[in-house]
């Protein structure tokens, strides 16, 4: 940056700041909205200081919004698809059926539909091979049957669950490209039915017995599978999230519980349907079923024939991710946000040690440690980026009224329940927690609030790190935990960026912070992931309808941040109505995985194939440079 440049550029924030004074109520807004002589000079100086910002990180120019039914991606770079949904795992399964017609046992042994969360795990001895494990998040009817409509049987059950849950796969490079191999002994597909044992201190309790398991401690299936997280032990987490959704009751009359109230139960269920001809899904015959899912999921990708396992340590909400850290003193910390508007952030920090040296050692690591929750200050809200304080409150049996005269008889009961212990710690509502994510640089951890329509309603107030209104566009939240430690019990907090659309609110807080212009606009952050250089990866999940409040903003997209000088840029526009969420590096970051996740899901899309009449499928990408270097740079 030159002299010249410098200069305008700080006044130029100074401009920027004052218009940007929006976060603090509307009463305090007017005088700073009114101070500037105009929008469109306050918009078009707000571009300038972000360009001017010319970040040594980011080393690809933005690219423009998109409504096409394609990927797009900056000069120099490609796409090609590495897996999508029906593609068959092992020599001998079948091919996938655009028809719809095929079988649950033909989906058990196909890659499953609506990839997100994802990690990478190379092989030690070998850079061309590595194994990927990738959430199947769930399923869309309109595709999946041939009739296209809810499930009309007890096999359009099983089908629809066996599209659900992980894949995993191995995946190999030649000639600078990673390929799926198809028939690897290590494929494997985790399903609605898989056998999963349950660990922790929620495993056998009376909450979580049925029927079918009198042990409390060996389910069938995990499903919808958010997103992701990768132990330092080489093992994979994968975070069920909207499982309320899956469940429903036979009885018109029936009256739920607390607990079936507060996750979400409906007698309907919620357009998922399976209850009608799988009576495991029905709350009338099978409560404690509910109890079993809302966990997060252990699996060692290395090993096909282990039995994942569900760790209740780490709490039973709508798990979106889980974000690894270690404490100072080498203890793991897993950090977890519960989507839902409202809801809460949570971590768990173990009771041990990870054991670096010996891998296998740390199999029992979650199951015990302890499990807390967030509760943020209000903060200095007389700024662009509020900011403020918070701490941690443990969500221990015994302590700070998690007693049995408050509903909690035991650590179990507190973990199933561990949103209605939250609530009565009094930890803060929050505009929907999606992903987090731990910076390899500086260590402090980021966390996507996608939108809260509900913010400003009773009990929602707006304040804190979810300072808007009927939140339509979302913020990016990032803390520090005190003295660096991820073990501490207290943190200081600010927005790293609050999401808006200046092109059509120009003057309110609805505009977002200063780091977004009309050029690199989005909405709904969801997917987050930091490469190992410490860029930051923004995936979006939000309206694409490119109209009205979200006019200019087109596809889902994903961009890319400096986390110092907080410059975003749009990286990458994905296709007609679909999510791009789930991420992973190949080691030399020359290779990024990026999911696209239901295109057209409404219509409109036959992405990736583009065959006349053809299916859109959710696939996994590679994307890569043409000249063969990091991506990003
Ligand atoms: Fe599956 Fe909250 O996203
Ligand atoms: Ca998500
Ligand atoms: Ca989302």
């Amino acid at each position: 940056m030159n002299l010249l440049e410098e200069h305008q550029s700080t006044d130029l924030e100074q401009l920027v700041s004052l218009s940007r004074r929006r976060f603090i109520g509307a009463g305090a807004l007017c005088g700073a909205a009114l101070f500037l002589s105009g929008n469109l000079l306050s918009r078009s100086v707000m571009a300038a200081s972000v360009s001017a910002a010319n970040s040594s990180l980011l080393g690809f120019a933005s690219i423009p919004s998109a409504t096409a039914d394609s990927i797009s991606l900056p000069p120099g770079y490609k796409a090609s698809v590495l897996i999508s949904w029906g593609q068959p795992l092992h020599a001998d399964a079948p091919a996938f059926d655009a028809s719809g017609q095929g079988t649950a046992k033909a989906q058990e042994l196909q890659f499953g539909d609506n990839n997100d969360g994802m990690s990478l795990f190379p092989f030690p001895d070998d850079d061309n091979r590595a194994l990927m494990a990738i959430n199947n998040e769930y399923t869309n009817y309109r595709y999946l049957f041939a009739h296209g409509g809810q499930p009309a049987s007890a096999e359009d059950v099983h089908k629809a669950q066996a599209a659900e849950g992980v894949s995993v796969i191995e995946v190999k490079r030649s000639n600078g490209q990673w390929q799926f191999v198809q028939g690897s002994p290590y494929n494997r597909r985790i399903h609605g039915n898989s056998p999963i044992r349950v660990s922790g201190p929620a495993a056998g309790d009376a909450w979580m017995k049925t029927a079918a398991d009198n042990s409390g401690r060996k389910v069938l299936g995990t499903f919808q599978n958010c997103a992701n997280g990768k132990t330092p032990w080489g093992t994979y987490l994968t975070c069920e999230e909207n499982f309320t959704d899956c469940f429903g009751s036979s009885d018109p009359a029936h009256v739920f519980d607390a607990g079936q109230k507060r996750y979400g139960a409906t007698i309907d269920s919620k357009e998922i349907g399976w209850h009608p001809h799988d009576p495991r899904f029905d709350l009338a015959k099978n409560p404690n079923e509910l109890n079993r899912h809302g966990w997060v999921v252990e699996i060692d990708p290395f090993d096909p024939d282990s039995t994942p396992v569900k760790r209740t340590a780490l709490g039973r909400f709508k798990h979106e991710n889980a974000a690894l850290g270690e404490t100072r003193d080498g203890r793991a910390v897993v950090y977890m946000g519960d989507d839902e508007r409202g809801e809460f952030i949570y971590k768990f920090i173990s009771r041990d040690r990870i054991d670096h040296k010996n891998p296998s050692a740390n199999r029992s690591l979650l199951d015990h440690g302890t499990l807390y929750v967030a509760r943020f200050d209000d903060g200095d809200q007389n700024t662009d980026h509020p900011r403020g304080k918070g701490q941690w409150l443990e969500l221990s049996h015994g302590k700070n009224g998690l007693i049995a005269a408050n509903g909690f008889a035991s650590q179990a009961q507190v973990l199933i329940h561990a949103r209605l212990a939250a609530s009565q710690l009094k930890a803060t509502r929050m505009d929907r927690p999606e992903w987090i994510v731990v910076s390899p640089k500086d260590g402090q951890v980021y966390c996507t609030l996608t939108n809260n329509v509900k913010r400003g309603e009773e009990g929602q107030p707006a304040g804190g790190p979810n300072p808007r209104e009927k939140n339509l566009y979302g913020q990016i939240l990032r803390w520090r935990e005190s003295d660096n430690d991820h073990g501490a019990m207290s943190f200081d907090w600010d927005l790293f960026v609050v999401a808006g659309n200046p092109s059509v609110h120009p003057d309110d807080a609805k505009g977002g912070s200063s780091n977004i212009t009309p050029q690199n606009m989005f909405n709904s952050p969801d997917g987050l992931g930091f490469d190992p250089d410490g860029r930051l990866w923004i995936l979006t999940d939000g309206d694409y309808s490119n109209s009205g409040d979200f006019a200019g903003m087109g596809n889902n997209q994903m961009l890319c941040a400096d986390p110092v000088s907080g410059e975003i840029r749009r990286f990458m526009v994905g296709p007609v109505a679909c999510e791009v969420t789930g991420i992973a590096f190949s080691p030399d970051q020359r290779t990024l995985f990026v999911g696209i996740q239901h295109p057209g899901e409404t219509g409109g899309s036959t992405f990736p194939e583009h065959l006349p009449n053809g299916k859109p499928r959710s696939s996994v990408m590679a994307i890569s440079r043409e000249d063969g270097g990091i991506v990003g740079t």
